[in-house]
């Protein structure tokens, strides 16, 4: 009996749900008899085919919301449309992340730094997850327990990180570890029943991971089906003690 069996219908808001994780994690929710409402965020509803389509099936169980977590407008605008439907959220999946495009590939040396790439690594990796912390508390807050993951990432640890480069990437997810953890001690006094935590799924296939495969042995580069379900899995079975954690897809914890 896990966490999820001490909630009555969960409610869940997946954050960057578009494509990659974010999308597989609204797939499996909706799958769950268990599960309420499913509320995905992302930044154009239009241009996300595989939300839509998924609507043709689900209909009023699944509500698309317009979200970019940089833009603080749309969070506020978000969390009002969301608390005009259900007061309650159990679950607020965090998968926004940002680490390549096709004009910028992950620094490997100094040189190729600069400073307006290292503050959209932070603003979209980072920030995001404390402005979802600061907009949403109201919804995560009530009687049952409820829970607020960021996906966060093995490369984020500083003790693990024997290979350098992905300067960004990297710092940013430090950052939104940090932000994770200070969080947590916030809603421990303002929202006890709130458990936050940051993930690792695991390298898994999707674009972000795309251009970095090439050396991952098959059995280690997961599919976004495996991801969402071994991370579902490590929510179900965290305590509140767990609360500002680093857990990695099988459970354990990472080093800071
Ligand atoms: N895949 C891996 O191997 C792996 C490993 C470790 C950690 N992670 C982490 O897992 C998370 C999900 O990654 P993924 O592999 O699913 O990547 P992905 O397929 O590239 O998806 C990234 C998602 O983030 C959304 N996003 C980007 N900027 C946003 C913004 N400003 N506001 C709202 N949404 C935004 C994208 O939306 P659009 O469609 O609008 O761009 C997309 O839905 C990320 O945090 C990533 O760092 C992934």
């Amino acid at each position: 009996m896990g966490l999820f069996s001490e909630m009555s219908r969960p409610n869940a808001l997946v954050v960057g749900a578009s494509r990659g994780i974010g999308l597989g994690f609204v797939k499996q929710l909706l799958a769950r008899p268990d599960f309420g409402l499913v509320f995905a965020g992302c930044r154009s509803i239009e241009a996300a085919t595989d939300l839509l389509a998924l609507q043709q099936d689900y209909g009023d169980r699944l509500h698309l919301i317009p979200l970019d977590t940089t833009d603080e407008t749309q969070l506020e605008e978000a969390a009002a449309k969301i608390t005009g439907i259900t007061a309650n959220l159990h679950l607020i999946m965090n998968c926004v992340g940002w680490l390549h495009d096709a004009d910028y590939q992950p620094e490997k040396a100094l040189r190729q730094i600069n400073s307006e790439q290292l503050l959209r690594y932070f603003q979209v990796n980072s920030i995001s997850a404390a402005l979802l912390a600061k907009h949403f508390m109201g919804l995560l807050k009530h009687s049952e327990p409820s829970l607020f993951a960021s996906i966060s990432a093995k490369v984020g640890s500083i003790g693990d990180n024997e290979l350098g480069g992905w300067y960004g990437y990297r710092a940013s997810k430090v950052a939104l570890n940090m932000l994770m953890k200070t969080s947590a001690i916030e809603y421990s006094r303002r929202c006890p029943n709130a458990i936050l935590v940051s993930l690792h799924p695991g390298t898994t296939d999707t674009g972000l991971s795309m251009p970095f495969q090439k050396g991952v042995p098959p059995e280690k580069l997961f599919t976004v089906e495996r991801s969402v379900g071994q991370l579902l899995g490590v929510l179900d079975g965290l305590t509140p003690a767990d609360s500002g954690g680093f857990f990695s897809w099988d459970g354990s914890r990472l080093p800071w």
